[in-house]
């Protein structure tokens, strides 16, 4: 059957018409572009009351004085751009709006927008904007802008600015920020450029934000330097009816985290893109993007929401993933917004992770790496708590050290919550060491995992050997004060998902070590001795893989999420829809504790991640009765996870419509949050639910057998997708049987 060419383009596009201020964060988020390098949430150039303006860069973090943690500074804001018809600002608030329509096409990860204006003395022009960060230049972000006059002879006024009067929700970070001038540069020209330089208060980072132009034909300019952190070129251009004009314009930004001299690096990025034209650079920001979807794109047949959901999901995965740089990781909310400071929690490994492991495995090891180099954080917070080894941080950033709040910000009532996953949500430890032998299993990267991964497994193992405590009474190991996936329930003991995967951790390390000791004696030495993993801990380990307990209920035939888990009070949340806000916020924090309603998958969870230790198909089914029966998914990592189980269990009704209630998280912001960013962790668990929920993949045992156990929700005529095992990109192609 030949496919209709309209219908194709339009899966690959995200778009909103007319235009509802009433949804400006919510599309500023989900329009964000960016290229793995930086992240502009999609606020619009001429700029609105109470719009969340974020241009993020990775790595680049400070601690202002009176917050409580550091954050990812939001940059001065490279967008900027003023459009004066005769005079008369355009504001789509202001005059009127004859047409407007905005488009992210995925595929190119371009963003448009077009909008056909009439001020208020009757002239009426129609504009476009267009922008994309470019993928083959991390520094790079272009912008078209044109301007037709479909009525009138008229005067177009451009007024560009990088205004650096942006801030992270009233904190600013700067200790300086001045203009710099770029066009006196030794033997570069620059004639038509802006830039700022800032110095953040307490990490020092610096960055310079530039622009440079392409005037449009025939436009006279005037530069605007009057205010010190605003610099501006205006151009000014007068149109007869029917005419068009176009201003193009490059944004460099750099950093002091890249390698050279800041300004210098500026000036290449900008002359570069000056001598390169915005066709071309274009051309090979869609080629390298054809070549990310080339590999990760999943084709399904048959389902239109899940296709452009998955799609849209994926793109934010992608946009997010440092290309260059091992020393960053992703955010819960990606570059996107404001959300968690930019933190870093289990969300990439768990969930980002996998995505880019089996499609893009380059990503996944960068991912990876910034945990190999931020070691030191974790030993130091193992240090801290009294531990050995390494325990890492339940938050991190640049630093690798422990960046959770211990406190919420006031409460209306000037209260604050204690905050206690940083202290007590430890079980990210195992979640690094899952996604790094995961990541050697797939791609088989046996020169990372030697160096570096191997190290990773072996001193968070040594945490655990010496974070277990020995219950001589019962004969057996626990864990208590913990915090498992499931937030609403802290500092209990026991968690099911957490012993667990100490336990399978623990087995994991010494067969690593074996494997080492039989490949890599000299690197096996070199651990052994830096590590202190001598006989007496080896033993211990063996001890705890064979004593840890793992509470059950034995009559019933299923674990118990954590010690007297069932002795809570028990909440039917059949009544409680349709909701929104989360069943802590409505109980309250402190009562939610002793009710026996959970945030997020967990026993679930831990039956996505091993299978096995939930037990056989009959016992995997009998807890996902109990446990799909009480959660709130009031975490948004929640959904895609209990639609792999649902899909595998073969529930495929149940599976697709959680897959779609994670699908549209932040397509349609059903969890109301998304201005704060898009929920990295939801979009990374959606490709995980479409192939190893529906299609079912795995590897068979360490055997090198990949296979397939498919799902397909009814209406999915076919999926496709691309794989790399072992280095060799795999092609699966399922089809639905014809009725
Ligand atoms: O890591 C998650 C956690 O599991 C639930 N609360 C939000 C965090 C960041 O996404």
């Amino acid at each position: 059957m030949t496919k209709n060419p309209l219908i194709e383009q339009r899966l690959w596009q995200v778009t909103d018409a007319p235009f509802n201020p009433g949804k400006l964060h919510h599309l500023e988020t989900i329009y964000t572009i960016g290229n793995g390098y930086i992240g502009v949430r999609g606020t619009f150039e001429e700029g609105y009351p109470g719009e969340l303006v974020s241009t993020l860069v990775h790595g680049l973090f400070d601690h202002a004085a009176d917050e409580l943690v550091p954050e990812l500074v939001v940059l001065p804001n490279p967008l900027s751009l003023t459009i004066s018809v005769d005079g008369e600002p355009f504001q789509m608030s202001k005059g009127k709006v004859h047409g407007y329509r905005q488009t992210l096409d995925l595929h190119t990860a371009t963003l448009t927008r077009g909008v056909i204006w009439e001020n208020s003395a009757g002239v009426i022009v129609q504009m476009t904007f267009e922008r994309f960060a470019s993928l083959e230049h991390d520094h790079l972000l272009c912008q078209r802008i044109s301007v037709q006059a479909l009525n009138r002879d008229c005067q177009i006024a451009l007024r560009a600015s990088i205004d650096g009067n942006t801030d992270n929700i009233g904190v600013r970070h700067w200790a300086t920020l001045v203009t710099v001038p770029l066009d006196t540069a030794g033997s570069t020209s620059l004639p038509n450029s802006i830039a700022l330089h800032g110095v953040m208060g307490q990490s020092q980072y610096q960055a310079v934000v530039a622009s440079s132009f392409v005037p449009p034909t025939g436009s006279q300019v005037s530069a605007d330097s009057s205010d010190p952190i605003r610099p501006a070129q205006t151009f000014t251009v007068a149109l007869k009816k029917g005419e068009k004009t176009t201003l193009t314009r490059y944004t460099a930004i750099h950093t002091s985290r890249d390698t050279g001299d800041l300004l210098d690096n500026v000036r290449t990025t900008l002359t570069t893109a000056q001598m390169l034209g915005y066709e071309a650079l274009h051309d090979t920001h869609k080629v390298e993007w054809a070549k990310y979807w080339h590999d990760s794109d999943v084709l399904i047949d048959g389902d239109e929401v899940a296709q452009r959901a998955l799609r849209f999901t994926t793109y934010h995965v992608l946009i997010a993933a440092p290309r260059h740089d091992e020393h960053v990781s992703i955010g819960a909310k990606t570059l996107s917004g404001p959300g968690y400071k930019g933190h870093v929690f289990w969300d990439t490994e768990l969930f980002i992770v996998p995505l880019l492991t089996l499609t893009q495995p380059r990503l996944a090891r960068n991912l990876l790496m910034y945990r190999y180099y931020n070691l030191q954080g974790a030993r130091n917070k193992a240090k801290e708590g009294g531990y050995e080894g390494a325990m890492f941080p339940w938050e991190s950033t640049d630093t690798g050290e422990e960046t959770t709040p211990r406190w919420t910000n006031p409460l209306p009532d000037g209260s604050r919550i204690r905050i206690w996953t940083g202290d007590s949500e430890q079980h990210i430890s195992s979640d690094i060491t899952y996604a790094i032998l995961q990541y050697w299993h797939w791609t088989d990267d046996t020169e990372f995992f030697v160096h570096y991964g191997a190290e990773i497994v072996l001193d968070t193992a040594v945490f655990w050997g010496s974070r277990v405590e020995y219950n001589a009474a019962l004969g057996r190991y626990e864990l208590s004060q913990q915090i498992g996936p499931d937030e609403y329930h802290e500092n209990i003991n026991n968690s099911v998902f957490t012993n667990s995967m100490v336990r399978w951790h623990l087995r994991q390390a010494l067969d690593v070590l074996d494997w080492l000791n039989a490949h890599y004696p000299q690197q096996a030495t070199a651990l052994t001795d830096k590590l202190h993993l001598n006989a007496e801990r080896l033993s211990k380990w063996q001890d705890v893989i064979a004593r840890m307990f793992i509470p059950r209920d034995e009559a019933r035939g299923i674990l118990e999420q954590f010690e007297g888990f069932f002795k809570l009070e028990p909440l039917d949340l059949a009544p409680w829809q349709p909701r929104v806000t989360n069943m802590d916020a409505i109980l309250g924090h402190e009562p939610t504790q002793h009710v026996a309603v959970i945030k997020q998958a967990d026993v679930v969870m831990l039956t996505a991640l091993l299978p096995d230790a939930v037990g056989d198909d009959d016992a995997k089914r009998r807890n996902w009765a109990v446990y799909s029966k009480v959660v709130d998914h009031g975490s948004s990592l929640s959904p895609a996870m209990h639609a792999w189980v649902a899909a595998r269990l073969g529930l495929a009704d149940e599976a697709y419509d959680l897959f779609i209630h994670a699908a549209t998280i932040d397509l349609e912001d059903n969890k109301g949050n998304v201005r704060d960013g898009i929920h990295g962790a939801a979009a990374g668990g959606l490709w995980q639910a479409a192939v190893f929920g529906f299609a079912g993949l795995e590897t068979e045992g360490t055997s090198e057998k990949l296979t397939l156990t498919p799902h397909l929700p009814e209406g999915w005529r076919s999926m496709q997708f691309r794989v790399y095992w072992h280095g060799v990109q795999r092609t699966v192609r399922l089809t639905a049987e014809e009725d």
